[in-house]
């Protein structure tokens, strides 16, 4: 069986920062399963779908075809072959796909898609249902979370280093917001596995986390 570490979490928890660097150090490939609803998420914004119609939604999702390519490593989304890294990270387009994840039947054809890319790969994946549905039988399950307060801290200072303006208390209402959509959606809610490990990372520094969980997977 392949090598698998499954690391889940709210918004802002750090966990692709984390995983990058973790697979990095232990030859795995990373594999941001939040980049394909995010990718969906545009396509349904671009073609002007309304996400409460959830035939429509069905439908768009039966139709786009969003894939994860490799190169050198790094992972590309591809929407209809079209590589969008440089368009899904809006928090239009996060909020877009926080919602239309809640589709049972999008979630299917998502799951799908990244249990194949698991099947011929070893993998660190990401993502809010990956220890639970994903990837039950990781050998390394993740739970990395943060308090509201400090993720939504981490994102404004991304954010004014890029130069955008922003608002402190409109981010972390849109993480609380986010955080009740993902944990109470009927189909697959973000939640902790059974037997994944919980890494609080509100007073730790990056690299305190990745030591802590290339410790975690060690074995
Ligand atoms: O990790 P992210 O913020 O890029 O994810 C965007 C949204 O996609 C997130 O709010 C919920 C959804 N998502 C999901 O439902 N399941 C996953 N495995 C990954 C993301």
């Amino acid at each position: 069986m392949n090598r698998h570490i499954a690391i889940d979490g709210p918004a802002g928890a750090g966990k692709s920062t984390i995983a990058k660097a973790v697979a990095k150090k232990k030859g795995l490939i990373y594999v941001d399963t939040g980049a394909m609803y995010r990718a969906f998420g545009l396509y349904l914004l671009r073609q002007q779908v309304d996400v409460n119609d959830q035939d429509a939604v069905i439908a768009a999702c039966e139709r786009a075809d969003v894939s994860i390519a490799f190169e050198n490593n790094e992972q590309v989304v591809l929407l209809n072959g079209e590589n969008v890294n440089g368009q899904i990270r809006t928090e239009e387009v996060g909020n877009m796909a926080s919602a239309c994840s809640t589709i049972p039947r999008v979630r299917e054809i998502m799951v799908e898609r990244q249990q194949q890319i698991a099947r011929e790969k070893d993998v660190i994946m990401d993502g809010r249902d990956i220890g639970t549905v994903v990837l039950p039988d990781a050998k390394t399950k993740i739970y990395l979370t943060a308090s509201s307060k400090v993720r939504a801290k981490r994102r404004y200072d991304e954010l004014k280093e890029k130069g955008v303006d922003c608002d402190l208390k409109k981010i972390e209402a849109d993480i609380i917001e986010r955080d009740e959509r993902d944990m109470n959606r009927a189909a697959s809610p973000l939640r902790q596995a059974d037997d994944a490990i919980l890494v609080d990372t509100s007073d730790l520094s990056i690299d305190e986390v990745i030591a802590k969980i290339l410790e975690l997977s060690d074995g």
